[in-house]
């Protein structure tokens, strides 16, 4: 197969049976203990929620979030009834809060046309909300034992350099490829679930990026054609990710009698259906002048250039706190505008603008608050000394 990338697999084909039993060997012995992990019974509901949960984040970060989520949402069809407010609170600071939408649509159809269990097919796994081929490859090897590969960053990372390949590992062209290699051999492993961990577990742990690659460590160094050529720090190649557009913003911490103004954001768009403190769009050199030095007045008078609406009096303003949050196209910075209002809180006028007043207990139970505004929020918490070290953003 000479394909769309350079690379050679011929050696890697001719010695499928020994790789792939060194490969299992190692994961036995080796494999990173995780609570979703179970050798000898995998439990497709644990691998499903991870595989997702671990969509952009990194494992150290998952595994709370994980454990609290099947705890309260066991199975199935838990998931599938579950309230969506409920939902985006379990989620709350994982990020890309589609992810935790198409969970729930996905135990729905699961519920409706599957009779509650997942299929353990490849293609019909593709086919379900929110799981892509990566994802159906992972839950069909993992959770069934079907030989499906499973292509995510890491596994990218260990193929370019056990093939030697300079292919761009940001194009489809090397993941195919690379896929349909796996695809390939994977029929001769005992266990094909086994052999995509292992490969993300090396990928994790000894094949990672950078000049720092653990060589002497991996099972299947003898394997390695770039570690033969020593060009193993050069791979993977990768092109440079397109920079992200920066947006300032001024965010809205008003409060009323220890209570703070919270809004849920539209059902469409970036972090739908979630809740936020109110926040508006500035110039960089807004940003700057409201960065000098204490002046009620210039902050008074921001909150009622781009907060009168609400239709609260400000008693007290001052701009604080100053935080950033990337997301995977826009950066957010942001600064904190701090008013206090002394209106008795109108609270019909506002849930009609879907603004609410919370206090502490409800920030930490109720309202799902994106990572975005953790700052925000841990400072209020702290504030008020209700912050216990588990509320993670
Ligand atoms: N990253 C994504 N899925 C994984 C898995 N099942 N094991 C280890 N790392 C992973």
């Amino acid at each position: 197969m000479k394909t769309v990338t350079d690379m050679d697999p011929q050696e890697l084909r001719e010695h499928k049976e020994e790789f792939l039993r060194v490969l299992n060997a190692w994961f036995i012995a080796e494999h990173r203990d995780l609570p979703w992990r179970d050798l000898d019974a995998p439990n497709p509901y644990h691998v499903w929620i991870s595989e997702i949960m671990l969509q952009q984040t990194r494992v150290s970060a998952v595994v709370d979030y994980f454990l609290r989520f099947i705890s309260e949402l066991p199975d199935i069809a838990a998931l599938a009834s579950v309230p969506d407010d409920r939902l985006m609170k379990l989620w709350e600071g994982l990020g890309y809060y589609s992810r935790a939408r198409n969970l729930k649509r996905c135990a729905q159809v699961l519920m409706h046309d599957f009779d509650g269990a997942m299929p353990r097919d490849p293609a019909a796994l593709a086919k379900l909300p929110g799981i892509g081929p990566y994802t159906a490859g992972a839950i069909a090897s993992i959770a069934f034992g079907e030989p499906k590969a499973a292509v995510d960053g890491n596994v990218l990372r260990v193929f370019s350099r056990l093939l030697a390949d300079r292919s761009d590992i940001s194009k489809e062209s090397t993941k195919k490829a690379y896929t349909e290699l796996l695809d390939e051999l994977l029929p001769y492993a005992h266990n094909a679930g086994h052999i995509n961990q292992a490969i993300m577990d090396l990928g994790a742990t000894i094949c990672i990026p950078g000049g720092e690659a653990r060589c002497s460590l991996c099972p299947v160094e003898g394997f390695c054609k770039a570690r033969r050529e020593g060009i193993t720090g050069e791979l993977p190649v990768k092109q440079r990710a397109q920079s992200r557009r920066q947006e300032h913003r001024v965010i809205l911490i008003l409060e009323n009698g220890g209570k703070v103004l919270v809004g849920k954001r539209p059902e469409q768009g970036l972090l739908a259906g979630l809740y936020e403190y109110p926040g508006a769009r500035i110039t960089p050199k807004q940003m700057e002048d409201f960065e000098q030095g204490p002046s009620g007045k210039r902050a008074l008078k921001a909150y009622e250039s781009l907060f009168g609406e609400f239709g609260l009096t400000a008693k007290k303003a001052r701009f604080a706190l100053r935080s950033k949050h990337i997301f995977s196209h826009i950066e957010w910075e942001m600064i904190g505008l701090y008013v206090e209002t002394a209106d008795p809180c109108a609270t019909e006028a506002l849930a009609e603008k879907n603004l609410y007043f919370a206090d502490a207990g409800e920030l930490k139970e109720r309202y799902a608050l994106p990572g975005a505004f953790s700052a925000y929020t841990n400072e209020f918490l702290n504030r008020r000394g209700d912050i216990d070290g588990s509320h993670e953003t």
